[in-house]
């Protein structure tokens, strides 16, 4: 159901890869609530990913450019404006890589190259997209900026390596990045912090399938969909939110408030009574 939220809005999708991506999800909804989009990836995600689809579907733009690098955000913030017409009301930040994490390389072995990549990737180009956008006044006075984030920024989550550090450095710049746009100019910036989600950055996490069931055993709402994250997304982008900013907002179903529940101490209760995994309950990779 649709609510004409975005009617009128325009905005920037950053991060929509194929189907199952939260930000391919985030742009059909927008497009759905009235919003005119420009979608935009690095030039081999879209040369190679399936946008020109979403496009079409949404009517959108794709302009491509490589997040970390500034010449790419001036050019997209450019030419966006230019085919606007003028000021951009919405950003999405939904992007994230850690080459650690693809190599498989554990936290206490990092590759300090790669680590400086997935802080390049999925943290800085944070800070250069606003910085650029600033510089360019490309975004209407309350407007809204939101990132994707994950609680590894806060807990320490099994696997989830250099990325948790890249979270935390992502947080970190929409509160110090939101106080001086929102003094300024009055744009909003947040992270929304969501559950674990079926997509290919997802997956790509050692023992996903495991961490997805875990927090949906602890959270009584159940873990949120890329579907739900959309619709969160677009009342951020809203003017029912136009207060909110500089906030970490947990989108997880309250698995952040929970220690432990009833459903996850069951099935904890289960390798507990199971005798060969009381002998040796963890396996050379440190999976039970
Ligand atoms: N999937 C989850 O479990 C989960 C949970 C919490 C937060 N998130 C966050 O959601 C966001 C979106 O991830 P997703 O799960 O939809 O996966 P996804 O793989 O569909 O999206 C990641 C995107 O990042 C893009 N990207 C990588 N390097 C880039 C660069 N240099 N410049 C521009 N874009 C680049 C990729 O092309 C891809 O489109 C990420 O920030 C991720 O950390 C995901």
């Amino acid at each position: 159901m649709a609510y004409n939220l975005l009617k009128g809005k325009k905005g920037i999708i950053f991060g929509a890869l194929n189907n199952q991506s939260i930000a391919w999800k985030v742009a059909e909804r927008a497009h759905a609530e009235g919003a005119t989009l420009v979608l935009t990836n690095t030039p081999i995600a879209i040369r190679m990913g399936e946008l020109d689809e979403l496009a079409q579907s949404t009517g959108s733009l794709m302009i491509p450019a490589d997040a970390t690098s500034v010449s790419d955000l001036e050019n997209l913030f450019v030419k966006t404006m230019e085919a606007f017409g003028g000021q951009i009301d919405f950003v999405l930040h939904s992007i994230g890589m850690s080459p650690n994490v693809r190599k498989k390389i554990p936290y206490d072995d990092l590759n300090y190259d790669f680590f400086a990549k997935t802080l390049d990737i999925s943290a800085l180009s944070f800070h250069k997209m606003i910085q650029t956008a600033k510089k360019l006044d490309a975004i209407k006075e309350w407007g809204s900026v939101v990132a994707l984030s994950y609680i590894a920024a806060q807990r320490t989550l099994y696997e989830y390596n250099d990325m948790a550090d890249a979270k935390a450095v992502l947080e970190s710049i929409a509160r110090s990045f939101g106080y001086i746009y929102g003094r300024e100019k009055h744009v909003r910036i947040n992270t929304i912090s969501q559950s674990p989600t079926p997509t290919t950055a997802g997956q790509g996490v050692k023992g996903f399938n495991a961490l997805i069931d875990f927090t949906e055993r602890m959270s009584p709402l159940g873990n949120a969909t890329a579907d739900e994250c959309a619709d969160y997304c677009i009342t951020m982008f809203s003017d029912l939110t136009k207060k909110v900013t500089m906030q970490n907002l947990f989108h997880d179903g309250g698995f952040s408030s929970m220690g432990m529940s009833a459903r996850a101490m069951t099935q904890y209760n289960k390798s507990l009574e199971c005798k060969e995994c009381n002998k040796n309950p963890l396996n050379s990779d440190g999976d039970i």
